[in-house]
């Protein structure tokens, strides 16, 4: 099987680095010219849990001639989402399949839409983080949940799943509720990387005040409003409870948004709260606090070069 990672970023470089240490003929597709550059004259360095080393990857930037793969692993960020599907137009053999492992939710509609009934959906806990250019850091195995949109198991899924479990990057959960996967992680990012973000915390000093635990309850129960309304079932029984458990057992994390916002990038807010107070709308109800942590995220992002005059 010919393996395409759509993204080279952090995660995409562990899974790249883990699929060819695996054996699979893996290209690493990235937009960033200049990292395929440097990653093809030097390879990149992959540090963590996994060892250390240096990976030689066959990585090509975006509009280079591709040889057409049977899997398309997409881990762009979410904003990139639409402009990875012309890659993908690119790459991808006639009975191929794509795999979003994205955060947030509205990646697998834009990819569906351009590739009906090719695109399975999930989510994975691996940890990852970019050192610098060309160096990353393996910080965690972790369990990847994937299925097909429709709960069906067919030949490709299984192939999907081996593939996967033969990568070795931690425990692979073949399910029959894929969505309610992604909103299950999706509530998880709503409720921790906007407020953490905005208030400079790490995930574990969120839920350390009764405010901290109000905030984080009133974006669940949004999000779970929205879900009920959608008939996504989530896969936590106290989705809440999970949320909480998250921010301790992931204490010391800079959550990903605020890792964005610290290197002056753009987040993914608008797949995260953004969507869900969207999501919302479309419905006819309200979700006024993730509509608020949406806005005031973009305000940050929108900021970094206006000068603050201090008042006389
Ligand atoms: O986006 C992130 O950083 C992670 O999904 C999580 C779970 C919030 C941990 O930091």
């Amino acid at each position: 099987m010919r393996i395409g990672i759509i993204g080279s970023g952090s995660l995409g470089s562990v899974l790249g680095g883990l699929l060819i240490e695996a054996g699979f003929n893996t290209i690493m597709v990235e937009r960033d010219e200049d990292e395929v550059k440097l990653v093809t004259e030097n390879g990149f360095w992959l540090e963590g849990v996994s060892g250390e080393r240096t990976i030689r990857p066959n990585i090509v930037s975006l509009n280079s001639e591709i040889p057409s793969v049977d899997l398309a692993i997409v881990v762009v960020k979410s904003y990139d989402t639409r402009d990875a599907t012309q890659t993908l137009r690119n790459i991808l053999a006639p009975d191929g399949v794509v795999l979003t492992l994205q955060n947030g939710i509205g990646n697998y509609e834009i990819l569906e839409n351009a590739f009906p009934g090719k695109v399975l959906l999930g989510t994975t806990t691996m940890g990852a983080m970019t050192l610098a250019p060309g160096r990353f850091r393996h910080t965690g195995f972790g369990l990847t949940t994937f299925g097909e949109p429709d709960g069906q198991i067919r030949d490709r899924t299984l192939r999907v799943k081996d593939a996967l479990e033969r990568m070795n990057g931690g425990p692979v959960s073949l399910v029959v509720n894929a969505t309610g996967c992604v909103w299950s992680k999706l509530v998880v990012n709503a409720a921790i990387n906007a407020p953490a973000t905005l208030l400079r915390l790490r995930n574990g000093g969120l839920p350390l005040t009764e405010a901290g635990r109000d905030l984080i309850h009133s974006v669940v129960e949004e999000c779970l409003k929205v879900a009920r309304a959608r008939k996504i079932e989530l896969i936590f029984d106290d989705p809440e409870k999970h949320v909480i458990d998250v921010c301790n057992g992931t204490a010391s994390n800079i959550n990903s948004m605020f890792q964005d916002i610290l290197a002056g990038r753009k987040t993914e807010i608008d797949f995260i709260n953004g969507a869900l107070a969207r999501e919302a709308e479309s419905l006819g109800l309200t979700a006024p606090v993730n509509r608020t942590l949406a806005l005031m995220v973009k305000m940050l992002e929108g900021s970094r070069d206006i000068q603050v005059n201090p008042p006389n």
